[in-house]
């Protein structure tokens, strides 16, 4: 089999790579090692800076988006147990759209399918091989049988346990990484959200997070411990902590449910540097992972895939290699500034055991100083709806 674009992973970067590359008639094969409805079943994201819903649109993915998606002009900081907005479109002239990462996948697979590109679902042991030449291929198993994709070049949006940068030589790649004392609890339950917009809430219990998938499904998270086991978690308990964190407004108005999902995740900053290595080209959580404080890793597999796609136009269409030269320098330029922002926001929010009474002053002065200040707030909305491509 032969193709120009080897994808490896159908999550949001491989699929979203996937019909960029379709559009611009760059034929393309995507290999994932999961069944479509495992991914289907991961419950992710759910924020999409105006950036990332315009390459749905540009790939013909984005109507749902538009019909069903909330469309957000501010978020809330808490912390005192008063809450402060920050008025993003006033600072910015932009807006955010909350539609979760479950759906932009399900949006995506549903434009594949219909544009009738392959996917093969429950490749196993799917390898690259020969990135550094100019005839990379791909290798995987079906059924028993081995198969073998040559290609042109290999995108590697096989998440952050992928095989794509696993198969990079360590003198070849610097990783830097910074892992976090805690973790996210999150809820999901088919209760009408606490409040029209997000609540960012400090609290000396530990972080909260209100946030939604729709005007009847509410999302909540609470920072845990990493000793946490989801078996100490019923629902109540989470309901009762939930409470305690959020100021009394938000306690007035909560309406509790049984959960339909309950998960936790570690948070960590990660980023691997470069991002290309000869005909291999990584994206996404392949890449970089985010704590998910300032919503950023399905927007940065966004870019990524849009800085991708287009050094590759440019490379079939113009018979140039500037833009697949210039693409880990022009990726990471916005993934590490959305690092920061993501580690600020992680920073300022959290309860951090070992900075101990001084580090909490800090992190209140930061927050008091961010409400009264038009500046400050204006910097945060620059970076929460998303830096320019
Ligand atoms: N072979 C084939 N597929 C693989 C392999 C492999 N060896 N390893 C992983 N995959 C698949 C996974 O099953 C998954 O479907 O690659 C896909 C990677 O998808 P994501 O982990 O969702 O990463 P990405 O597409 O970059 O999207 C980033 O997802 O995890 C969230 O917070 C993250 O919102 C961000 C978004
Ligand atoms: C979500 O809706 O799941 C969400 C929103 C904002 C975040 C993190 C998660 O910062």
């Amino acid at each position: 089999m032969r193709t120009k674009v080897a994808i490896i992973g159908a999550g949001p970067a491989g699929l979203l790579l996937g019909q960029l590359l379709h559009t611009y008639g760059i034929d393309n094969i995507i290999l994932e090692r999961q069944t479509a409805d495992y991914v289907l079943g991961r419950i992710r994201a759910g924020v999409l800076e105006d950036g990332t819903v315009s390459l749905l649109d540009e790939v013909g993915a984005g109507e749902r988006a538009h019909r069903e998606g909330l469309v957000h002009h501010g978020v809330e900081i808490a912390f005192g147990g008063v809450r402060h907005r920050i008025d993003m479109h006033a600072a910015t002239g932009r807006t955010l759209m909350i539609y979760g990462q479950t759906e932009v996948t399900r949006d995506l697979m549903s434009a594949r399918a219909a544009a009738g590109l392959t996917t093969v679902y429950q490749a196993a042991d799917v390898k690259p091989h020969d990135f550094d030449s100019d005839t990379p291929r791909v290798s995987y198993a079906k059924d028993g049988i081995t198969h073998e994709i040559a290609c042109d070049f290999i995108a590697g949006c096989d998440g952050f346990h992928g095989v794509s940068r696993a198969s990079v030589p360590e003198s070849s790649i610097r990783t830097f990484e910074r892992v976090y004392p805690f973790g996210w609890l999150g809820i999901l339950s088919e209760t009408p959200p606490v409040s029209p917009e997000l609540i960012y809430t400090n609290h000396e219990r530990g972080f909260s997070l209100c946030t939604m998938r729709s005007t009847h499904r509410s999302r909540y998270y609470l920072q845990c411990s990493l000793d946490d086991d989801i078996g100490q978690w019923p629902d109540d308990r989470f309901w009762d902590e939930l409470k305690r964190r959020l100021d009394p407004r938000a306690v007035e108005h909560l309406v509790t449910g049984p959960s339909i999902e309950k998960s936790i995740a570690p948070l960590r900053s990660f980023v691997a540097e470069p991002m290309r290595f000869g005909r291999m080209f990584l994206a996404g959580d392949a890449a970089h992972i985010v704590p998910p404080t300032g919503a950023k890793g399905l927007n940065l597999a966004a870019s990524d895939v849009h800085y991708l796609s287009q050094a590759l136009r440019e490379f079939y269409a113009e018979k140039s290699a500037a833009g697949i030269d210039a693409y880990s320098a022009t990726a990471l330029a916005r993934v590490w500034k959305a690092v920061r922002f993501s580690w600020w926001m992680t920073s300022m929010l959290h309860k951090f055991p070992d900075t101990g009474e001084f580090g909490a002053r800090i992190q209140l002065a930061e927050l008091d100083y961010l409400v009264s200040s038009n500046a400050a707030m204006t910097s945060l909305s620059e970076n929460y709806v998303g830096l320019p491509f």
